[in-house]
C-alpha cells in the first residue's frame, strides 16, 4: 500500500476510497493500482529526465554551432516502440489475472448469500437463509466470504463500496454477482456509481462488517419484529403511521403495514442513516425528512403527507423506537 504514504492520510478520513481496501476483492484492485502507478511513476522519470538532459545539452548557444539535424535512428526507434510495448504487456498480465479472479463466483461454500437490489433511489438488502429484508444498511460478518447476488428494480444501478469491491452493474432482467471478505469491522461507505435518474447522487448506502458474535446478534434482532412501544408518543406515532399513506410503501414486520414499493422500516430505529445515506438518523433530521422530504431529497419518491407538527413528531418517536 505504498500510496498511503504519499497521501499522509487514515484510512478513516476517507470512508469511500479504494486505496484504503478492507477486503480481498479491493486489496486486488489496490494492488493492481500500485503497480501501474508504479510503471507509471517510472516513465514520467524517465521521460522527463532525458527531456531535462536534451534541454540543457543542446540549447542554444551564443556563437555556438547550428544543432545538426539527424534522419532516423534505427536503434532508437526499435527502443522507444518496443519499451512501451514491454511496459504494457508487463501491465497486461497482472491486469488479465485480476480480471479473472474477480469475476468468477465465489468460491467459498459457506458464503452469505446477500440480495442487493437497486431501486430509485435506495438499497433493498435480502438475506434468503436469514429471511432478513433490510434498506440502505447490510450488516455482513468479518471474516466470511459474502456472495451478492445483484438486481435492479426499475433502472441501470451499479453498487460500489469502495473498500470492499469495485463497482458491478444492477441490470433489470438479470443477475450480477460480486463477492468480498471483509477483513476488519467497521462502517463501509458504498454509493450507486451509474446515473439512475434525478435522486441518483443521494442513492447511497453503508456495510457495516461485525465481528462474527456480533453479526450473530444483530441477526435475532433483525429477524425479530421490532421491541414494543413504552412510550405514549410512540403508540401515537403508530396509529398516525397506520392512518396514513405510509402503509401502503412500507413494510414494518408484525404490523399490519405491508407496503413493497419503500423500504423496509422494521428496524429503522437501529439505522446509521435515513433516505439512503443522506442525513444521520437523529430524531431532528427524521423530523425533518418527514416534513419536507422533497426538499432533503428532491425527486424522491415519497410524498409530503399533509401531517401537523405534533403527528410528526409523534411518527419521529415511533419510527426511532423501532429498534
Ligand atoms: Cu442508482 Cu444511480
Amino acid at each position: 500500500m505504498g500510496l498511503v504514504a504519499l497521501q499522509g492520510c487514515s484510512g478513516d478520513s476517507y470512508p469511500q476510497s479504494a486505496m484504503h481496501p478492507s477486503s480481498d476483492f479491493a486489496t486486488r484492485l489496490d494492488d493492481l493500482f500500485d503497480q501501474i502507478f508504479w510503471w507509471a511513476v517510472g516513465v514520467f522519470v524517465v521521460v522527463e529526465a532525458v527531456l531535462i538532459y536534451v534541454i540543457v545539452r543542446f540549447r542554444e548557444r551564443p556563437g555556438g554551432p547550428r544543432p545538426q539535424e539527424i534522419h532516423g535512428h534505427v536503434l532508437m526507434e526499435i527502443g522507444w516502440t518496443l519499451a512501451p510495448a514491454l511496459i504494457l504487456v508487463a501491465i497486461a498480465i497482472p491486469t488479465i489475472q485480476t480480471i479473472f479472479v474477480v469475476d468468477r463466483p465465489p468460491t467459498d461454500e459457506n458464503a452469505l448469500v446477500v440480495e442487493a437490489i437497486g431501486r430509485q433511489w435506495w438499497w433493498e438488502f435480502r438475506y434468503p437463509e436469514l429471511g432478513i429484508v433490510t434498506a440502505n444498511e447490510a450488516h455482513i460478518p468479518v471474516g466470511r466470504t459474502i456472495d451478492l447476488r445483484l438486481r435492479s428494480a426499475d433502472v441501470l444501478h451499479s453498487f460500489w463500496v469502495p473498500k470492499l469491491g469495485g463497482k458491478r452493474d444492477l441490470v433489470p432482467g438479470r443477475e450480477n454477482q460480486l463477492w468480498f471478505t471483509a477483513d476488519s469491522a467497521g462502517v463501509y461507505w458504498g454509493q450507486c456509481a451509474e446515473y439512475c435518474g434525478t435522486a441518483h447522487a443521494w442513492m447511497g448506502m453503508r456495510v457495516i462488517a461485525d465481528e462474527p458474535a456480533d453479526f450473530e446478534a444483530w441477526v435475532a434482532s433483525e429477524g425479530a419484529d421490532a421491541v414494543a412501544l413504552t412510550q405514549p408518543a410512540e403508540r401515537a406515532g403508530q396509529a398516525v403511521f397506520m392512518s396514513n399513506a405510509c402503509v401502503s410503501c412500507h413494510r414494518i414486520q408484525g404490523t399490519a403495514a405491508v407496503g413493497v414499493f419503500g423500504p423496509d422500516l422494521t428496524h429503522f430505529g437501529s439505522r446509521l442513516t435515513l433516505g439512503a445515506g443522506v442525513l444521520e438518523n437523529t430524531e431532528a433530521n427524521l423530523i425533518r425528512w418527514i416534513d419536507s422530504t422533497q426538499h432533503v431529497k428532491p425527486g424522491n419518491l415519497m410524498p409530503e403527507v399533509q401531517l401537523s407538527d405534533q403527528q410528526v413528531a409523534q411518527l419521529a418517536a415511533y419510527l426511532r423506537a423501532l429498534r
